[in-house]
């Protein structure tokens, strides 16, 4: 298999459970090692032998051709993939998220492959108000993350239509666990409430997200892989409703940390109120998530707090640049 993005979180994850799970598989990992990427996460399987990975970028085509001739399957979890880096700094995003699948599509093409998993997101049907997302629902990107996300899955519709290409498509929805890059909501509190730092919660915090425990995740994309009919699209959720708030009280309660550590902050540009999936079709797979909330966010601040020598060191300059850029007092009152 050639896993992209594969020393990022979800990726990592990936990739450790296949090593672990399937000992007749072997995989290569292509990743560019941007701020978000870390060859660490995969030292677990590091020793197995049927892991190599390779430093580079999803858009070098020749790169990309040379190991779709060594491999039959692509599972693309490489991506730009926080939305208040996208609002700042759009370019990356395009490129990566939207050239990058097409550059990856002509290799698995080029070389013959029988399937490709494009691992996508619950972001790109945008904002939903009332009732669950469907796959069939038109997508309605909100963020230039989730536009560049969708865009990425529009060439893969294309190619499936216009060549019959063999692809899947997930769509999952926010994901939390070990590994993370502590600048997502769930990490980011985690480690700031360790240090008895400020939560910075967007707004009023009371948008909502469905939070996905990230072993549900790969095992959900596992599904898919080895089951999932060509040319579907799959939701990936738990059906879950959780705001900000309740993720900043959850944090607190679970690290023994005061009340006043919560500092509400101006809302993000275009902030999607509520996303939620149905996902009846990948559970016909005979996949269910198996980790709710309470255990999944008690499991992941055991790991925080276990783990700093892994994420301290990401908390250091360029993060607290980006950080002091993107958080900003709320407005006063009666101020427009
Ligand atoms: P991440 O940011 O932790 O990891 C992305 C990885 O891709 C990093 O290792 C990075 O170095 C690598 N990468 C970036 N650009 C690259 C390029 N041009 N070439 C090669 N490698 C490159 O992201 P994640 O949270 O693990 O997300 C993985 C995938 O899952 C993404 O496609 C994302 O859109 C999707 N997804 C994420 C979530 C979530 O909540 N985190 C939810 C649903 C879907
Ligand atoms: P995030 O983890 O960035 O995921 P996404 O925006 O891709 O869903 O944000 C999840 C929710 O948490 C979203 O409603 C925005 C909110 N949030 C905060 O309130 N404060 C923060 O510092 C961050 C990063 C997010």
């Amino acid at each position: 298999m050639l896993i992209t993005g594969g020393a990022g979180f979800i990726g990592s994850e990936f990739v450790r459970m296949t090593i672990t799970e399937y000992p007749e598989d072997s995989v290569v990992v292509l990743d560019k090692l941007t701020y978000a990427g870390n060859e660490r996460n995969l030292d677990p399987v590091r020793d197995s032998g049927r892991m190599r990975f390779v430093h580079g970028d999803i858009c070098d085509a020749a790169l990309v051709d040379s190991i779709a001739a060594e491999t039959d399957v692509v599972v693309n979890f490489a991506a730009e993939s926080h939305v208040d880096r996208s609002l700042e700094a759009p370019g990356q995003f395009i490129q990566t998220d939207v050239y990058g699948t097409f550059v990856l599509m002509e290799a698995a093409r080029s070389a013959g492959h029988q399937r490709f998993v494009h691992v996508s997101t619950d972001e790109v049907y945008g904002d939903v108000v009332f009732g669950r997302s469907h796959e069939g629902d038109p997508l309605r990107p909100r963020s230039p993350y989730s536009a560049s996300k969708a865009g990425g899955e529009l060439l893969v519709q294309a190619y499936r239509a216009s060549y019959g290409f063999p692809a899947v498509v997930t769509r999952g929805a926010n994901t939390y666990g070990p590994y993370q890059y502590p600048e997502k909501i769930i990490p980011l509190f985690i480690t700031n409430a360790i240090d008895d730092r400020e939560l910075p919660i967007y707004g009023a915090g009371d948008a909502v997200r469905d939070y996905l425990y990230v072993a549900d995740h790969a095992g959900a994309i596992d599904a898919v892989l080895r089951r999932g009919i060509p040319g579907e699209d799959y939701n990936i959720g738990t059906g879950g409703e959780t705001d900000g708030v309740t993720v900043a009280d959850t944090v607190l309660a679970l690290l023994e940390k005061p009340a006043t550590l919560k500092y509400f902050v101006r809302d993000r540009l275009g902030h999607d109120r509520r996303y939620a999936l149905d996902s009846t079709r990948v559970e016909a797979l005979g996949w269910r998530p198996t980790v709710d909330f309470a255990d999944g966010m008690r499991r992941t601040v055991e790991w925080y707090v276990a783990n700093q020598a892994w994420w301290r060191p990401l908390k250091s300059g360029e993060f607290w640049e980006f950080y002091s850029r993107n958080y900003k007092p709320l407005p006063a009152a009666g101020a427009s």
